[in-house]
């Protein structure tokens, strides 16, 4: 764990610049707006260490597979998030020197991230080789409210000379992926163009052939007045500058403002992009960098007034889940069902495609309680979409009958993923994929999802169990052989018990909105049935002989479930057994030894028991908690959060606040030693879940909102906002009570500690500790 940035309830600050800390700093300061983000790379070239990452949402390359071994039904390809244009820019000459960090000496250095108004800051002040000293201050945003678009303004002091000063802004579309299997280049150059004050360059991926017109618009202030210039343009492969020579006064600013835009062949014809980019650029540049970075301010004031959390008493707990909630703002804002949430967002290229079950299992609660119901809507339209696509999936893999398996990996619903253990063994995504369905309903109360679009997902998917589970003679019983559980570090397992459990729910919840819809629209469950040649009986029946003969693994005799079938033969370390020098285990055991060892990358057991914790009495929870979390290594960014709610429930506080701090804050302190890769996104939101569900205790229940708040010793107070059908509620925990304010036109039951309480429109509730 490291302690390289500042604490600061609204800012992450990076003091002093180290260049072994920059690929860490350039995730943790990346920004985005949804649709286009980008890591915090300098403006100004860097010779050292540095991952450039610019990202349009949706455009993505599949990369033909690379395997050492092949093996029937990997997919041939996989999509791959693509390294966009570099739109961000600026070659600064100093007297024929170019501007170098790594080769500058460097006086004094600060980054700052705003996450109260959306931007990112640095001011820096270096000597060069030949002594001449500049001071820079530039500020750059993804516009939340322009969404193609991004802003700069770049601010240069010659502190102790007088002379020459070129500058070129320019556009570089000659990007590689760093994680491209065979090192090949995938974007081709369409077109290019310069004028005095911008320029454009229109690339086009191969194979996917999407087409992204990234473009340019500039001016330069002296004395705060702009001045004239004339530029001339500098072209290589892809790549176009403006380069603009200048002389300037020692101790006289000079500021560039760069307005950039990135526009896309999802959203227009490609032959219309490079009109619509100078559109968009004349649109910006006439409001102007000020007025965007005050709308700026005013939409993410407007995100806050939703999202934020406070918590008072303890800023790094603070700074922690504002990093959090920032970065999933930055990352997803549920405008488009064509997009997703990748494990890294705009941060960085580690994951690929973009979508995961981290989207249905922990993102899809963060976004129906802080968002538009539309949101988690799209999410869920998201995987309906691409049900032909899980059909075609299954069927590469064996199955037929119109049984769906939704990929591990996925850019536009075809699997990328292929290590076989998990493109083929971690199946229980298809669970998650179904929960959420249930998730969804259950929070929103909106019943129309389940017949026009829910119930024909959840029917694909029991097809998929039934066929994938299969019939043990000698048990007598149903058992799931050969699978990947949530814990990675078991592979080909029989009968994971989390994926048994998963699977045979989808089934009960599949004849549950059977016969809802049937009840409540017999006119599209018939449709529905003649579309997917849905044989009711025949299946229902198979799907009801599997739910009452399937087998659990559980040990008698320390009354915990069993991970999977042989758990106990494993040699029964814990982790605190283990010698810190040996972890992360990942990076320091062979993987055949962590295959064989007891230790547990993540919650398995233990997320089964938190997505069905009604079922469980207290007790049994425990039970298995105390037995596994003792043996889990928490090396998936999953895992701590899962950890939190369970301890928080299991009213162990002050574990769960260990976890809140290694989920909140697993990017900012580098706990896993791979933020350099890029920021755990998907993770967050489960940072959210251990705050609201863990701290807040919030549940739903029986068509109500449930709280139980249990705060850690450290907090003075917590407070959240909370939207659930048409309500907005805002409550405060703190030492002497609970409040809950309802800030809505609208009355609403809600149950504080098992009591049921009424709060009416625009009322709150006050009850004392
Ligand atoms: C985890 C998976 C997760 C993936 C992407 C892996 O390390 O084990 O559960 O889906 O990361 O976040």
């Amino acid at each position: 764990m490291k302690d390289y940035f500042k604490v600061d309830e609204w800012k992450i600050i990076e003091e002093g610049f180290d260049p072994l800390y920059n690929k860490i700093a350039e995730s943790v300061f990346s920004i985005g707006n949804g649709r286009m983000g980008q890591r915090a790379n300098f403006e100004e070239a860097y010779s050292g260490e540095t991952l450039q990452g610019n990202y349009v949402a949706g455009v993505y390359y599949p990369d033909k597979t690379r395997v050492g071994w092949w093996k029937n039904g990997y997919p041939e390809y996989f999509a791959k998030v693509l390294n966009a244009a570099n739109w961000i820019g600026i070659d600064v000459n100093i007297g024929g020197e170019q501007l170098d960090l790594a080769k500058c000496e460097i006086l004094a250095f600060r980054r700052e991230l705003n996450m109260r108004e959306g931007y990112l800051k640095r001011t820096f002040h270096v000597r060069n080789e030949q002594g001449k000293e500049i001071k820079v201050d530039a500020i750059r945003f993804c516009s939340m409210v322009d969404d193609e678009c991004g802003a700069i303004r770049y601010t240069i002091i010659p502190v102790n000379f007088s002379g020459d000063l070129i500058i070129t802004p320019f556009i570089d579309g000659d990007v590689v992926n760093t994680d491209a299997n065979y090192d090949e280049k995938f974007w081709d150059e369409v077109k290019k163009d310069h004028s005095n004050d911008g320029a454009f360059v229109q690339l086009r991926t191969k194979k996917t052939g999407f087409g992204v017109a990234t473009a340019m618009k500039f001016s330069l202030i002296k004395n705060e007045s702009f001045i004239e210039f004339t530029s001339s343009p500098v072209e290589k492969e892809k790549y176009i500058g403006a380069e603009v020579k200048l002389q300037v006064k020692e101790g006289e600013a000079i500021t560039l403002i760069k307005y950039a835009t990135n526009v896309s062949s999802q959203n227009y014809p490609a032959d219309a992009l490079e009109k619509r980019a100078a559109d968009v650029l004349a649109h910006i540049s006439q409001k102007g960098f000020d007025t965007m970075l005050a709308e700026q301010a005013v939409a993410w004031a407007q995100k806050w007034k939703h999202n934020d959390i406070i918590i008072e008493g303890d800023a790094k707990a603070q700074q922690g889940i504002r990093f959090n909630i920032f970065q999933l703002n930055q990352t997803y804002t549920g405008e488009d069902d064509r997009l997703n949430i990748g494990p890294k967002g705009f941060t960085g290229e580690k994951y690929g495609g973009s979508t995961y079950w981290d989207t249905e299992a922990y993102c899809v609660p963060f976004y129906l309680a802080t968002a538009e119901q539309k949101v988690a809507r799209n999410l869920l339209l998201y995987r309906y979409k691409q049900l032909d696509k899980a059909i075609a999936n299954a069927k590469l893999l064996g199955f037929n009958n119109g049984a769906a398996l939704y990929p591990m990996v996925t850019m536009d619903g075809t699997e990328c993923h292929n290590e076989w253990e998990i493109t083929f063994e971690e199946i229980h995504r298809n669970g998650a994929i179904a929960f959420a369905i249930y998730n969804y309903t259950r929070y929103t109360g909106d019943e129309s999802y389940l017949t026009d679009y829910g119930l024909e997902v959840l029917i694909a998917i029991s097809r998929f169990w039934a066929q994938r589970i299969t019939w043990s003679a000698q048990r007598q019983q149903y058992v799931m052989l050969g699978v990947t559980g949530p814990n990675e570090y078991e592979n080909n397992v029989n009968n994971n018990w989390y994926t048994n459990t998963i699977a045979v729910w989808c089934m009960q919840y599949t004849l549950e909105v059977i016969d809802k819809v049937k009840q409540d629209d017999i006119v599209k469950y018939n449709a529905l049935v003649s579309k997917i040649n849905f044989k009711e009986t025949v299946e229902t029946d198979k799907f009801k002989d599997i739910i009452s003969k399937m087998y659990f693994p559980a040990d008698e005799e320390s009354g915990v479930f069993l991970q999977q079938d042989g758990f106990m033969d494993k040699e029964q370390l814990l982790v605190s057994d283990l010698p810190s020098s040996e972890r992360p285990i990942n990076q320091k055991w062979s993987w055949d030894r962590i295959l064989r060892s007891v230790f547990i990358k993540q919650a398995d057991v233990l997320q089964g028991i938190y997505f069905f914790e009604d079922r469980f009495d207290e007790d049994t929870i425990r039970r298995n908690y105390d037995f596994y979390e003792p043996r889990t290594v928490h090396e998936s960014s999953l895992s701590p959060c899962v950890h939190a709610i369970l301890a928080a429930k299991l009213g162990d506080v002050e574990r769960a606040y260990q976890f809140y701090l290694r989920t909140s804050r697993l990017d900012i302190d580098d706990y896993n030693n791979d933020t350099e890769d890029g920021c755990h996104i998907t993770s967050m939101a489960g940072t959210w879940m251990a705050v609201v569900e863990g701290f807040g205790g919030m549940r739903v229940k029986d068509d109500t909102l449930s709280f139980a708040p249990l705060l850690p010793k450290e907090w003075r107070a917590l407070s959240f906002q909370i939207g659930f059908r048409g309500v907005l509620l805002n409550l405060k925990a703190d030492k002497i009570g609970v409040l809950i304010k309802n800030i809505s036109e609208q009355s609403i039951d809600i149950m504080l500690y098992n009591i049921k309480y009424k709060v009416d429109a625009n009322s709150e509730l006050f009850i004392k500790n």
